[in-house]
């Protein structure tokens, strides 16, 4: 397998929809993922596999704080060490860049995605209640300092 993780590009917009439609119940349009990749306030970085990307993860730089606005593998590619890559490549990217405390939203029920960021070390700090459509859920507000 020829495994790259790099900045995600406009032109990954094709794959990134196929992975926002293969994971999200209210999936991101491309026209906002363009608008999202091409704001100089946030960071994207992704896994290539075979020159196809299979999973992506990204942030918005606020002064010295990382707000994680989304994770995702697509299914066949998960449980492989592939998610904690992308997470552990943003979290570098903040040490490399002045930032030092990162946060992130979760559905309360995704267990996957809260193991994930408990086994790197976020911890629990409140509750946004119904922060979620389809279904409506409450998020829970996780942090790390690094
Ligand atoms: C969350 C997600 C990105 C994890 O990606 P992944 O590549 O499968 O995760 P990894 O293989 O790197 O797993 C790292 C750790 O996460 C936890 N984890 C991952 N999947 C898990 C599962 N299904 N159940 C329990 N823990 C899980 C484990 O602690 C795992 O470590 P281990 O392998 O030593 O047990 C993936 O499940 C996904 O894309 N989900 C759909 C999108 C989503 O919900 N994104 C989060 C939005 S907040």
């Amino acid at each position: 397998m020829d495994i790259t993780i790099r900045e995600l590009l406009i032109d990954d917009l094709n794959d990134i929809i196929e992975i926002e439609e293969a994971c999200f119940s209210v999936p991101w349009s491309k026209e906002s993922f363009k608008a999202e990749i091409r704001h100089q306030s946030t960071h994207y970085n992704c896994i290539e596999i075979n020159k196809k990307v299979i999973g992506y993860a990204g942030l918005w730089k606020i002064l010295d704080e990382g707000h994680i606005t989304n994770i995702a593998v697509i299914p066949q590619y998960r449980k492989k060490g592939f998610g904690e890559k992308l997470i552990k490549n943003l979290l570098k990217y903040c040490k490399n860049n002045n930032i030092d405390k990162i946060t992130l939203e979760v559905r309360e029920s995704n267990i996957a995605a809260k193991e994930l960021y408990k086994k790197i070390g976020f911890e629990t700090a409140g509750i946004r209640k119904s922060y979620y459509t389809k279904p409506t859920e409450n998020a829970e507000i996780m942090w790390i300092e690094i």
